[in-house]
């Protein structure tokens, strides 16, 4: 049987016509899928009201096969809500004093992890690769080998990873970070996470560090590597190309009447630092009045998480800031800040950041950050936009042609906006080139295959790297 790769992770993006999911995650997984024979593995989304397992979706689509399981309303809110983003999600973006613990929400994290892989399980045949992806699925490894499977198991986390005494914060940490240590290979956005992770495991009992990145716990073997995730860089320059003549960019051009305008897109989540960047905002109206009605700041921010209490406190906390700085500021012919809640598909936006003077990205923590990476790829090389960029977002070690910033500086990032407006276009067109042709070179598909052939080296074993191999021949043909 031909070896296949299968990708597990909590969303699954299934092309049956319902939304399109728009997040990292998602173009990363759907690029290592890209022409290979493959299985995507997890949630469907749905909440069902009983509590008894519902038999998994299977939907074929050319050679994809996409499985999915429903979750009862009391794992959704267990193990989504409840340990994996009340617990992992502020924990590993080093906010542990957010992280609300309890045993029944691990208990329900590590039951659901039992379920998938339960159900995965019917699907693995000896020659599969397996990949899993993000937070929600630390133990899926330890729980797929539990059930005899020695497959390959490669892991990449998407968001970031502490230092060890932060992960060791978490109660019971080595059953869900420990976990990792059952996975051939994990990989990390940045050399930072990756040294984290490594010193967290040489810390673990029983560990043996045989090289830089590379463990053994009881003659199992697992290396850790950074491989910054990336995207389609000519596609999504293609996009932004074509979309600023869509409704949308030509609607929002025209309403600017000839303003500059400062784009900023995230999630609404605490980790994005939006209340700081509204307060740098009010520092720089504050600070640089003649730019008072010459500049609009666009923030798009579609709702997520919306019943975990911190997000809807955040809600609160954001619409608070934005109408009082439009308070203070505003007059009936302009106002400051325009904020919308809405979501828009990643080829608007594409528009959206071309047509953007400044993109403002000021994360207080972020994994890598790909609007980061989707601003510079939208840019008219000719006249582009500048970036500014926080130091805490992975992207930030890759994209040094950004203006770098403290987000917990206002009046740093209220400087740098002033930097960015006056910055002349040949400094502009320089900072863009630098940046535009490193993303250029490491684009997403090449991310997926780099990850993929350091886990086909993991294990020595010539019937693995055979199966690899054929992988990226099905791949490339
Ligand atoms: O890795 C973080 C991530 O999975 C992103 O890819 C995505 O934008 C976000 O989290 C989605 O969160 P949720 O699945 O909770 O809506």
């Amino acid at each position: 049987m031909a070896p296949r790769l299968i990708l597990v992770s909590n969303r699954v993006n299934v092309p049956d016509g319902g939304p399109r999911q728009a997040g990292g995650l998602t173009v990363a997984v759907n690029a290592a899928l890209k022409q290979r024979e493959g299985v995507w593995f997890g949630w469907s989304g749905k909440v069902s009201d009983d509590d008894e397992l519902s038999p998994p979706h299977v939907t074929e689509r050319r050679r994809r096969t996409f499985i999915t399981i429903d979750l009862s309303k009391t794992d959704f809110q267990e193990y989504y809500n409840g340990f994996a983003n009340r617990v992992l999600w502020p924990a590993l973006h080093y906010r542990v004093d957010l992280a609300e613990f309890t045993s029944v929400d691990l208990g329900g994290y590590q039951r659901v992890n039992g379920h998938f892989a339960d159900a995965l399980s019917k699907f693995i045949a000896p020659e599969d690769v397996i990949w899993v992806h993000d937070y929600h699925l630390l133990p899926m490894a330890q729980e797929l080998r539990k059930r005899g499977h020695n497959n390959p198991i490669g892991f990449f986390l998407h968001i970031p990873c502490p230092p060890p005494d932060v992960l060791k914060a978490l109660p019971h940490h080595e059953e869900t970070v420990g976990a990792l240590s059952y996975c051939d290979l994990v990989g990390l956005q940045t050399e930072q996470d990756a040294d984290n992770l490594s010193r967290y495991f040489s810390g673990l009992p029983g560990a043996i560090q045989r090289a830089p990145g590379l463990f053994e716990f009881d003659r199992r073997r697992v290396r850790v590597r950074a491989f910054p995730v990336a995207i389609a860089t000519a596609v999504y320059a293609r996009a932004a190309r074509n979309s600023v003549k869509s409704p949308l960019v030509e609607d929002l051009r025209q309403s600017l009447h000839g303003n500059r305008l400062i784009l900023g897109v995230d999630r609404l989540d605490y980790s994005k630092g939006i209340p700081n960047r509204m307060q740098a905002l009010g520092k720089f109206l504050e600070k640089f009045p003649a730019w008072r009605g010459k500049v609009t700041f666009l923030q798009v921010t579609p709702k997520s998480r919306v019943e975990v209490p911190e997000y809807i406190a955040m809600d609160e906390e954001v619409s608070t800031l934005v109408g009082k700085i439009n308070g203070r500021y505003g007059d009936p012919g302009w106002t400051p800040i325009r904020y919308i809640n809405k979501s828009y598909s990643r080829a608007s936006l594409a528009g959206l950041y071309r047509s953007a003077d400044i993109g403002l990205v000021t994360p207080l923590r972020d994994g890598m950050n790909l609007v980061a990476k989707e601003y510079v790829a939208a840019q008219d090389p000719e006249n582009p936009g500048v970036l500014i960029l926080s130091q805490f977002a992975g992207a930030a070690h890759e994209l040094d042609g950004a203006i770098i910033v403290n987000p917990y500086e206002p009046e740093a990032v209220a400087a740098a906006i002033e930097q960015a407006l006056e910055m002349p276009i040949e400094e502009r067109r320089e900072r863009q080139q630098g940046m535009f042709e490193h993303l250029a070179t490491n684009d997403i598909d090449l991310w997926a295959e780099t990850f993929l052939n350091a886990l086909g080296e993991t294990r020595e074993q010539p019937r693995l790297l055979q199966s690899l191999r054929q992988l990226f021949a099905s791949a490339r043909g």
